[in-house]
């Protein structure tokens, strides 16, 4: 998301579920945003759902979901862990199929930042932004115009 390029522009780009919080540092999210809005025409729109904010971040946490259906069963437990204002997860999966079962294991880091850190990639981005706190699914959306 930092350096695509597609050689041409959109009316609208959107980021959702949280991918812009792969974005380790402010440099980085600058970047990503900026090369969002580079693909953008004049007037367009940009919609990027955020990874959850600082607060919203607890240590430790421990959860696990499961889900089946005829041939395959599937679970996934995951702890959670934070340096500063990186947040990061362990899943731990388990497939379960008529072959056999498979164990693979994913760490994940994403970036926890500010309502206001947002806001002022966009504006710095050449956006004008409008913060739903709510959004899709309760993460908030950015959604941003390009000045003309
Ligand atoms: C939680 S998923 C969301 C996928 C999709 N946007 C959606 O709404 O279902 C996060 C996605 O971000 C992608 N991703 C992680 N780092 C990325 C990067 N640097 N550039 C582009 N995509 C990235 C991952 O591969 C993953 O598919």
């Amino acid at each position: 998301m930092r350096d695509f390029e597609f050689g041409r522009t959109f009316d609208v780009v959107t980021c959702l579920f949280s991918s812009v919080g792969y974005m380790l540092t402010i440099d980085d999210l600058n970047q990503a945003v900026g090369n969002m809005v580079r693909h953008l025409s004049p007037g367009g729109v940009l919609v990027v759902e955020p990874w959850l904010h600082p607060d919203a971040w607890r240590i430790p946490h421990v959860t696990a979901e499961a889900a089946q259906r005829p041939g395959m069963a599937v679970a996934r437990a995951s702890t959670t862990g934070r340096q500063g204002h990186v947040s990061s997860f362990t899943l731990h999966w388990t497939i379960a199929t008529f072959e056999g079962v498979e164990h693979i294991v994913e760490d994940h880091e994403l970036g926890l930042y500010e309502v206001d850190e947002y806001r002022d990639v966009f504006v710095a981005a050449g956006m004008s932004v409008e913060h739903d706190p709510v959004g899709l699914i309760g993460r908030g959306l950015f959604v941003g115009v390009k000045h003309t």
